[in-house]
């Protein structure tokens, strides 16, 4: 989370805004509306592209402030993007030069750090920010750092950087993770690819956005095996060639928008998903009482008055996801009983229940888990995001809350979702965007 007055700074220079979201709550939702690309698997795509020089284009990309920092981030290195269309991204990598990834980019993204193993294989060194912490903990990149060492770099943290060096280039390796992480998995995916000889990463992540990377690396010629399971095994090739791809649905604003439909006993159908990608997310509100219909691109989620209660604890995939996390708090806190919630990826990402609690929701926190007892009706607040997935929280919670419900700071909420306000009002609920 920024501080507030270096939020306040960079309100003033344009980077974000201090919009507020308005929701009068109480309708409930009905109709169709449409899911837009993956989030997080627009930003590893983004930086694959560093791997070959070319040109690239990339069609379903979400209009997002996370995808405009990562094209930000690429034009530290020479490259250009423009958007012919809203959903279209062109990226151009023939002036693409070695450059260092600064703190002031890589502080507000931890994705960010993406571009380690695309600059390691390309250049053989490179120089990329820490992240830092976040809202909800340290969230470390211990395990990028490893996997880059058993690549045959050497590391050394300089000043807050990471300085990596591969000076005769990256070799096969063996890497085994103790913790599944995403954004390790993917970034020495994208190291190994052209690294010499062959690489194996056991425990790696299975999430649908991994999956995607390593099928957008196989169209630019490289050679992956046992891609979506936790087996992955890479035949480094010399070199890659540049490649075109549609960005896969974004699991979790689908989720989110079945969560809006579900809070406010709705009939929503969300379109241009993948219900495979959903599965536990989708069990989970069969659970708690909502009936489903699902197509290949398409669920319809029809909810009851009120949601039953259950539990629900956070997994890698294809376990529940923890960016789904803050929008079941909000679904459980008008449950007809008593829930609990365990996050096992992020122990403390409860900045979103103090939030709620203004709200008039009863939830305690103990460790890692969350106690919610349900409550008849939440009354609407000003209320303040804290990080993006507790601004979603939030604003499914004003759409059952009596009364008004200003949430602040939205800017977290606009680096995730594609005007979701405007989303939520196409299905009846009345919300708008307030520039104070
Ligand atoms: C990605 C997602 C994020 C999601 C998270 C978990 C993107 C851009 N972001 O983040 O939305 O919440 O997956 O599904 O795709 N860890 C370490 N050392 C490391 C790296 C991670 O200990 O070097 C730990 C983390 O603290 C966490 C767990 O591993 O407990 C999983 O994190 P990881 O999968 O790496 O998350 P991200 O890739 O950062």
């Amino acid at each position: 989370m920024k501080p507030n007055i270096e939020a306040e700074r960079d309100a003033k220079a344009g980077t974000i805004t201090m919009d507020e979201i308005w929701i009068q709550g109480g309708r409930r939702l009905q109709g169709r509306v449409a899911c837009g690309g993956s989030k997080n698997a627009t930003l590893p795509v983004l930086a694959a592209a560093m791997l070959a020089p070319g040109r690239y284009t990339l069609t379903n990309v979400p209009d997002l402030m996370d995808v405009a920092t990562m094209a930000k981030m690429l034009g530290q290195f020479g490259i250009t993007s423009e958007r012919p269309e809203k959903n279209t991204l062109l990226i151009d990598t023939r002036n693409q030069r070695n450059a260092e990834a600064p703190y002031e980019l890589v502080k507000t993204m931890r994705a960010s750090i993406y571009v380690l193993g695309p600059l390691l294989a390309r250049y053989g060194e490179a120089r990329v920010s820490l992240p830092g912490g976040c809202a909800w903990g340290p969230r470390p990149v211990d395990l990028h750092i490893k996997g880059m060492e058993a690549l045959g770099a050497e590391i050394e943290i300089d000043h807050g950087y990471i300085v990596a060096r591969a000076p005769h280039g990256l070799r096969g390796g063996a890497i085994s993770f103790d913790i599944s992480s995403v954004g390790a998995t993917g970034n020495i995916l994208m190291a190994a690819a052209t690294a010499a000889g062959r690489t194996t990463i056991e425990n790696a992540a299975c999430e649908p956005e991994i999956e995607a990377l390593a099928r957008f690396l196989l169209s630019m010629g490289a050679e992956i095996e046992g891609i979506g399971t936790p087996r992955l095994v890479v035949n480094g090739v010399p070199d890659l060639h540049p490649a075109d791809a549609p960005m896969i649905p974004d699991r979790i604003e689908a989720g989110t928008l079945l969560v809006a439909s579900a809070i406010t006993g709705g009939d929503v159908e969300v379109t241009g998903v993948d219900p495979t990608h959903l599965g536990a997310v989708l069990n989970k509100l069969e659970a708690a009482g909502s009936s489903l219909e699902t197509s290949d691109t398409t669920v319809r989620l029809r909810a009851p008055e009120r949601p039953e209660p259950i539990n629900v604890t956070t997994k890698p995939y294809p376990g529940f996801p923890t960016d789904m996390q803050a929008q079941f708090m909000a679904l459980l806190s008008v449950a007809k009983g008593a829930s609990t919630i365990v996050d096992t990826i992020y122990h403390d990402r409860f900045t979103h229940v103090a939030e709620l609690e203004r709200l008039g929701a009863d939830i305690r926190v103990e460790g890692n888990t969350a106690f919610v007892q349900g409550v008849e009706g939440l009354s609407g607040a000003p209320v303040m995001a804290t990080d993006l997935r507790a601004s979603a929280a939030l604003i499914l919670a004003g759409l059952v809350a009596g009364g008004e419900t200003r949430v602040s700071r939205v800017y977290h909420l606009d680096r995730g979702y594609e005007r979701l306000e405007a989303k939520l009002a196409s299905l009846g609920a009345v919300v708008r965007r307030v520039r104070p």
